[in-house]
Formats: structure tokens, C-alpha cells, sequence
């Protein structure tokens, strides 16, 4: 860990802060530089026994020591929470870190009220086991020691990669936010397959969920590139290149390509949408 003396405040202390702080605690990071915060005050008693951190619903107050405030609350309620606590941050100044789908630095900061080092990260739901991956990209007044302390942060949750046009975190969100999903909808294929071939649900699911645990440890740890691993598992005439040879036949890189630009056109009009919410 970096610097375990910053004192770090979640506003918004959901699934995706709640998987950074878990992360960061089983770091060693001590518990007491952590604040969270929540809307409801039952989310603030549920988030404290959870974690073992100070939970409160009064996001003045937690943000007026901190070093780094984390924005974790929804994309659609992003600026009216930026608005209320806009004064305590002009007041503190911190560095602040946000993982909000499609809202850019420059608006962070501009809600916020200006002036403030901004850092924007896409985290994905394997964060919530350590396996995650974050994009993160920094605005102009982020120093290099804030930036260590924050891809520290993340990579206590997996690991991470920075982006220096933001305009890629378009792409971070349809290779890295998104794409957990793609994986699932190709295995619920694969299960149906299963199924209707007379294996059992728990047998289907098993086997694919074990096949695709299998082929992303290969593809991390062997160093092979996908194409690599696809033909040692192909020999001519056995089995596996004729279904291959379906997936060719059908244009799977088409229809691939076609999904990651649907993602990334909704990602860039979302974008417009969240900087420019109807009142
Ligand atoms: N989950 C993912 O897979 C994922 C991936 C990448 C990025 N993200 C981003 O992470 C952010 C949070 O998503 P999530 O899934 O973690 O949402 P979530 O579980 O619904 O958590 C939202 C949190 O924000 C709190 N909150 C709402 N308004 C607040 C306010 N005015 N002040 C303080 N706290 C407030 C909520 O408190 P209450 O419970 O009291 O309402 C809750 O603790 C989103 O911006 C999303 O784009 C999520």
C-alpha cells in the first residue's frame, strides 16, 4: 500500500464502493482512514457492521478531512449530489475519484465547482472478488502521488490500466465494464447446448462455469495470445475446428464488432445525457 495515511471518504457506500473498501481492508488499510456515507440511515448501520468502517448520511461532515473522496452513487444522481456538496469540497479540496458510468472529468470538476483534481475509473463486477480490472484516466491537476495512491487503491481489487484520451474510456466500457456480461451471454448458450443435449441444469452449469474459469486462467497465465490457445485445442479433423469452423462460417467477428460498437455509440450518447440531465 502507498500511503495508508490518506484519509479516504466513499459518498455512496453501495456494491461497487463497498467491493473497493472490502479490497482495500483486506490490504491492510486501517479502517479508521475510511469513511462511507449513504442516503438512508439504514444503509449507514448495514454498511458499518459490514465493513467495520464509520458509516454516516452526513456527506459534509465526512468530506471536510479527507484526502480523496470516491463518488460512488448512481450516474443519475450524480450531479444533484455534486451540487450538495459542492461547498465542502471547494472548502477541503480533495482529490477527487469517481466511478460513474459516462461522466467526465471536466463535468465532474465543473459540478463540483472547479478547480479540483479529478480522477474517473471503470471498475467491473469481478472487483467484487479481487479479479477485477479498472480503466482510470487523470485530469490535468492530478499529481503523480495521487495517482499512485489511487491505482493502488484499485489494484486491491484486481488491476489496472490508465487511458490518457479520455474519449477511450468509451472503449474501457465496452471491453472492461460491459464484457463480463458478453462471457455470461455466451455461457447461457453454452448451458442451453448442454441441456438440451440431456444433461442436467447443475451439471450443464457446472461444466461451463469450470470451462470458462479454466480458459481465463490460461489466457492470463500462459502468456499465449487467444489465437495460440484456440489452435492447441483444434487438431485438423478432431472435433473442436468443426465447431469453429461454425462459429467462421456465421461471422463471429461481426457479430462481435457489431456488440462493442452498440456499446460504445450508447456509452458516448449516455455521456451527453449525463453531462446535460433534464431538469
Ligand atoms: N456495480 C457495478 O458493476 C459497477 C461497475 C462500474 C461502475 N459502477 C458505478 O458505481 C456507481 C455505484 O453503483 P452501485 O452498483 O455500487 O450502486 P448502489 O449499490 O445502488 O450504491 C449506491 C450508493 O449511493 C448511496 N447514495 C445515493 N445518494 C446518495 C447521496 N446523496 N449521498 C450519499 N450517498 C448516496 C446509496 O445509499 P442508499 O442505500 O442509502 O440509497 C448507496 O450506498 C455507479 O455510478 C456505477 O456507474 C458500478
Amino acid at each position: 500500500m502507498t500511503d495508508t495515511r490518506a484519509k479516504l471518504t466513499f459518498i455512496g457506500t453501495g456494491n461497487m464502493a463497498g467491493a473497493i473498501i472490502g479490497g482495500l481492508l483486506d490490504n491492510g488499510y486501517p479502517a479508521e482512514r475510511i469513511i462511507g456515507t449513504t442516503r438512508s440511515e439504514q444503509s449507514a448501520q448495514t454498511a458499518a457492521s459490514t465493513y467495520g468502517i464509520h458509516v454516516t448520511t452526513d456527506n459534509d461532515a465526512a468530506i471536510s478531512d479527507a484526502d480523496v473522496i470516491i463518488l460512488g452513487v448512481k450516474p443519475q444522481v450524480m450531479k444533484d449530489t455534486c451540487a450538495a456538496i459542492s461547498s465542502a469540497v471547494q472548502a477541503q479540496k480533495p482529490l477527487v475519484v469517481s466511478v460513474a458510468a459516462g461522466i467526465e472529468a471536466a463535468t465532474l470538476d465543473q459540478w463540483l465547482g472547479t478547480g479540483l483534481a479529478v480522477i474517473r475509473c471503470m471498475p467491473n463486477t469481478p472487483s467484487l472478488l479481487g479479479t477485477g480490472i479498472s480503466g482510470l484516466y487523470a485530469n490535468a491537476a492530478v499529481t503523480d502521488t495521487q495517482r499512485d495512491l489511487v491505482d493502488t487503491m484499485f489494484r486491491s481489487v484486481g488491476i489496472t490500466q490508465w487511458v490518457h484520451n479520455e474519449a477511450d474510456m468509451h472503449t474501457i466500457t465496452a471491453i472492461c465494464g460491459s464484457a463480463p456480461a458478453y462471457f455470461y451471454r455466451f455461457s447461457e448458450a453454452l448451458v442451453r447446448s448442454a441441456e438440451q443435449r440431456g444433461l442436467s441444469p447443475e451439471s450443464a452449469r457446472q461444466l461451463v462455469s469450470q470451462v470458462a474459469l479454466g480458459a481465463a486462467r490460461m489466457l492470463s497465465e500462459t502468456g499465449e495470445t487467444p489465437a495460440e490457445l484456440r489452435q492447441k485445442v483444434s487438431s485438423p479433423g478432431g472435433t473442436t475446428v468443426e465447431a469453429l469452423r461454425v462459429f467462421d462460417q456465421q461471422g463471429l467477428d461481426d457479430l462481435v464488432e457489431a456488440a462493442v460498437a452498440a456499446c460504445f455509440n450508447r456509452s458516448v450518447s449516455l455521456t451527453e445525457e449525463l453531462a446535460n440531465p433534464k431538469e
